[in-house]
């Protein structure tokens, strides 16, 4: 391919279930970050929109979804160097190569994507990995699932994971009432013969490190790393499991961009998820590819020379500055509690750091309250509550990945909390 990458310029049907993330709408009017009070009026000189719209006193903040808007601001800063001219003639087949396993995959994203886990070390790329793309990790999850379940079997397998979990895995294991897979809850509570177990690494909600918990000669696992990236957790060596999934969103931030990529160490199975996704979306965009390829290109280049755009660096930094003010907020109330602060050393930037999670798992500990979603909704905060993640009500996720005036009202708010 030529002359694709120039550096210039440039809710759920009624009856259906609702907690899927990313599909469940908010139950009451709210502000998504500090989007939806953006007006022409509010708009700079050039008609570009702000970077962050004041967000009034008594509007409600959500913080219930994982979009990174955080991210934006690192991304307005790089400017034109990651911007992707991609001219009308180019990317029109389904195909990038036809002879590949993976044959919708972007060469130029390929070699990106595998760059980048070399710089950071945090999965065993080189060693005999198949790289599967999908549209987001949650394709390719489901792809995974179709593509280990046993042939033949008499009933579908269990899928399981230890609570709390992803509060999206249920509801994407059984939107299709797969003859092939069904959703059979928590790991720890599992006794079926066989199952596939989802090993998410920093585990969302709570951040924390996991292990399969199931033995794995009577079933598989797929590890779900989204969140195994220098920002959010010591890097402690290079993942080499069967199946890994990564995804823009978590990494870049560019979850708008609908990619994500898997690892796969055989190749029967990495047939069959390409398979997956051939069957349900013949492939995926072209254009988001090359644009990744783009993005991930800025990423690991600034390792090599500017030192002012790291983006491992300012997400880190960000993440840190907000556990902390979140950690005195939350001490300075009494009325909550958060998971311990874990650390360790960490290979890519050889310091011993400590974690910083996607998500704050918080826990009210106000006497009388049971629902802690209910709770910070009467202080116009939305907040996912413990149940959806098979845990407990008087806990509930908190992204800490949205944008900084919706950070900073969450703090006040909490902070105001007696
Ligand atoms: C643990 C986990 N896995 C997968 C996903 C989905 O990622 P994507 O945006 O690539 O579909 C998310 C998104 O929040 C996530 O938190």
């Amino acid at each position: 391919m030529t002359c694709l990458l120039a550096p210039a310029a440039c809710a759920a049907p009624a009856g259906h279930k609702t907690t899927g993330h990313g599909h469940q709408q908010p139950k009451i009017g709210v502000t998504r970050g500090a989007r939806s009070k953006v007006s022409a009026a509010t708009a700079g000189m050039d008609g570009a929109v702000p970077l962050e719209p004041a967000i009034a006193p008594d509007a409600v903040i959500n913080l219930e979804l994982g979009d990174p808007t955080m991210y934006e601001a690192f991304w307005r800063e790089v400017g034109e160097r990651a911007a992707a001219v991609i001219p009308g003639w180019s990317g029109m087949s389904y195909f990038s190569d036809a002879q590949s396993l993976c044959w919708f995959l972007d060469r130029e994203f390929e070699r990106e994507v595998r760059r980048v886990h070399r710089l950071v070390g945090n999965a065993a790329v080189d060693d005999g990995y198949h790289l599967v793309v999908g549209t987001g990790a949650t394709q390719l999850f489901q792809a995974a699932m179709y593509a280990l379940s046993p042939a033949g079997a008499e009933r579908p397998v269990g899928v399981v994971s230890p609570a709390p979990y992803y509060s999206s895995y249920p509801p994407q294991t059984d939107l299709l009432l797969s003859g092939f897979y069904r959703w059979a809850g928590d790991a720890n509570a599992f006794d079926g013969d066989g199952h596939i177990e989802l090993v998410c690494s920093p585990n969302n909600p709570d951040g924390a490190i996991r292990e399969a918990v199931l033995n794995s000669e009577s079933g598989k696992a797929i590890h779900d790393l989204v969140y195994y990236w220098p920002q959010y957790t010591p890097i402690a060596g290079a993942a080499a499991h069967d199946v890994m999934l990564f995804t823009m969103s978590k990494i870049t931030g560019h979850a708008g961009a609908r990619l994500g990529w898997a690892l796969v160490k055989d190749r029967d199975v990495a047939k069959k998820m390409v398979y997956f996704v051939d069957r349900s979306t013949i492939g995926v965009s072209k254009d988001s590819q090359l644009r990744a390829a783009k993005i991930l290109a800025v990423v690991s280049d600034a390792y090599g020379d500017d030192a002012r755009l790291r983006l491992f660096d300012f997400a880190r930094r960000r993440m840190r500055e907000r556990w902390r003010a979140l950690r005195a907020a939350v001490a300075a109330t009494g009325a909550f509690s958060l998971p311990e602060e874990t650390a360790g050393y960490c290979n890519f930037t050889k310091q011993t750091v400590a974690a910083y999670p996607a998500f704050a798992w918080l826990r009210c500990e106000k006497d009388g309250v049971e629902d802690c979603a209910e709770f910070l909704r009467g202080h116009s905060i939305v907040a996912r509550g413990g149940e959806q993640f098979g845990g407990d009500a008087r806990c509930v996720r908190v992204n800490m990945m949205d944008t900084d005036g919706v950070f900073d009202v969450l703090i006040q708010r909490l902070s105001s909390v007696t």
